[in-house]
């Protein structure tokens, strides 16, 4: 076949890192396709991650604060009832609307969409197995990878994924009924934004997990413990330093073979839906990357080097499928950085200013250095702390779990590290990036007029405590 083209970027896979880089590079006047295997744009995180458990994260808090927590508001309801096919139906238009948007962004930015599977025939040809039928090459100077990640499947084959009573993430999106007792494998992020969703429409929740705290890789220690607090006490009970070894499905039910961390205990759960959600793995199937040589390391991940370059000349590498944590606002981050190396010769993303987020509630948000991780390095700071019990908003709101921490460099007074457990923490958590991108210090925070009554005076509190002293703690 005659391959169309020659573009000047093609980019394989239409996720957070492969979109906004197709769009960044037609922006910059390269021509550009985008080919997308999964019949809609926008990824893992539009189609069956970061957008669907929002939706079902703010639905069922609604649901929930409705329940249980409006009376004492002055408001009184009756005759309130769950409506899981509204919900989900909610859940799916929002992901529909959004993935179609950006179908729109790639015709406004003259993108070309190209809909089926990419393998490489060579660095600068790529077959397509179209989805409507047929196959196609394409001709690329340069590609960019961003074939994003997977679920990680249980380690060994002892628990297989059924979609329907051992889910993971993406079966946990589409429960049809609420399971009256829940077990989660893993007290990472998907674990607790799932978990919490179910418990919040009434189911019994387990989390089992690995380690000694919950909340995944780059949490504060202490915050850890805070958040499992406040989880418990919504409901959720936590088995931590415990280790799933099996689970069979039995009279429909599951049984969860568990042993504590030090092999000396074992326990059984029993379960109607277990969630497995030990994490995720590059995504590289079907790529041909072994005929072109391009390096992956020990855990499947394509190696780069600082300017996004694979071991292969003219391909690039963005996204969960390279190092780096697997964020969507990460990704989106490298796939304009990795275009502007490709049009102009430099770029740039600052790892150490992505903020993650866990969207329970109360949120969980941070960014920079934890508290263990600068006493490893031997770094002097200090810290200063500010409850949302004393911030005036957070009280006339009647939302008042959490706090905010500053870690401050002691010498120079520069932020280090900002890590908040409370409403709205998430989008708290930018003014806190933003001050560590101009490398501001908490006095330049504390000296900065916050708006009154609002939450974002808590984190200004915050910054005088880890400076000098908070006014109302
Ligand atoms: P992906 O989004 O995985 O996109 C890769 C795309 O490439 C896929 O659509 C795939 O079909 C396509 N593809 C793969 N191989 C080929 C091929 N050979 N040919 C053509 N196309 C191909 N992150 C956040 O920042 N915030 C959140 O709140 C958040 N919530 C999440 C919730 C869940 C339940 C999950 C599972 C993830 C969540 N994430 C969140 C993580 C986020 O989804 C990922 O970090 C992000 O999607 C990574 O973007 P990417 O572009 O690298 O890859
Ligand atoms: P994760 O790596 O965050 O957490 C997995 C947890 O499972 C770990 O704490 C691990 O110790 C535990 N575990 C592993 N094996 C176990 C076993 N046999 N028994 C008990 N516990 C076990 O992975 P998760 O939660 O699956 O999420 C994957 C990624 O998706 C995240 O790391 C994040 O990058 C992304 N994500 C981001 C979100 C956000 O930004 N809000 C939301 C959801 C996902």
């Amino acid at each position: 076949a005659t391959p169309s083209g020659p573009y000047d970027a093609v980019v394989i896979g239409g996720g957070p890192g492969g979109y906004v880089a197709a769009i960044k590079a037609a922006q910059l006047g390269l021509k550009t396709a985008c080919i997308e295997k999964r019949g809609s744009l926008g990824g893992t995180c539009l189609n069956v991650g970061c957008i669907p458990s929002k939706a079902m994260l703010n639905n069922s808090h609604i649901y929930h604060q409705t329940k249980h927590d409006i009376q004492k508001r002055g408001i009184d309801v009756t005759g309130i009832s769950l409506n899981l096919p509204q919900m989900l139906k909610a859940k799916d238009q929002s992901v529909v609307g959004l993935t179609k948007g950006i179908e729109t962004l790639f015709k406004q930015n003259k993108v070309d969409y190209i809909k089926g599977a990419a393998s490489f025939v060579s660095p600068t040809r790529i077959s397509v197995k179209l989805l409507e039928g047929g196959e196609t090459e394409v001709e690329a100077k340069n590609v960019i990878i961003a074939t994003g990640s997977e679920v990680a499947p249980f380690p060994g084959g002892a628990i297989e994924i059924d979609e329907q009573q051992i889910v993971s993430s993406t079966g946990a999106l589409e429960l049809k009924e609420v399971p009256k007792k829940m077990v989660v494998i893993g007290g990472g992020i998907i674990g607790l934004e799932m978990g919490s969703v179910w418990s919040r429409l009434g189911a019994e929740v387990t989390v089992v997990e690995f380690l000694g705290a919950i909340g995944g890789v780059g949490i504060d220690e202490e915050v850890a413990k805070q958040f499992q607090k406040i989880l418990a006490k919504q409901g959720i009970k936590f088995k931590l330093n415990t280790k799933v070894m099996s689970a069979d499905k039995q009279d429909g039910k599951v049984f969860i073979k568990t042993q504590s961390a030090k092999g000396d205990k074992e326990e059984t759960l029993d379960a109607d839906v277990v969630l497995v959600a030990v994490g995720r793995r590059p995504y590289t199937e079907g790529l041909n990357l072994e005929a072109l040589g391009i390096e992956k390391d020990n855990k499947g991940r394509i190696v780069i080097d600082d300017q996004f370059n694979t071991s292969v000349k003219n391909v690039k590498c963005i996204g969960d499928v390279t190092f780096g944590p697997m964020l969507a606002h990460k990704a989106e981050e490298e796939g304009i950085a990795a275009v502007e190396y490709l049009h102009a010769g430099h770029g740039h993303v600052n790892y150490n200013g992505i903020p993650s987020v866990v969207y329970t509630h109360p949120e969980v948000a941070w960014v920079g250095k934890t508290e263990q991780e600068l006493k490893a390095a031997g770094v002097k700071y200090n810290v200063g702390k500010f409850p949302f019990a004393a911030n005036s908003r957070a009280k006339t709101n009647l939302d008042t779990e959490g706090s905010v921490k500053f870690l401050a460099e002691k010498e120079t007074d520069k932020i280090l590290g900002v890590h908040i457990i409370g409403p709205n923490a998430g989008e708290m958590i930018s003014e806190a990036v933003l001050a560590m991108e101009y490398g501001a210090s908490s006095e330049d925070i504390a000296r900065t007029t916050h708006a009154h009554p609002t939450l974002s005076e808590a984190f200004k509190e915050a910054a005088m405590a880890a400076y000098q002293k908070p006014i109302h703690f």
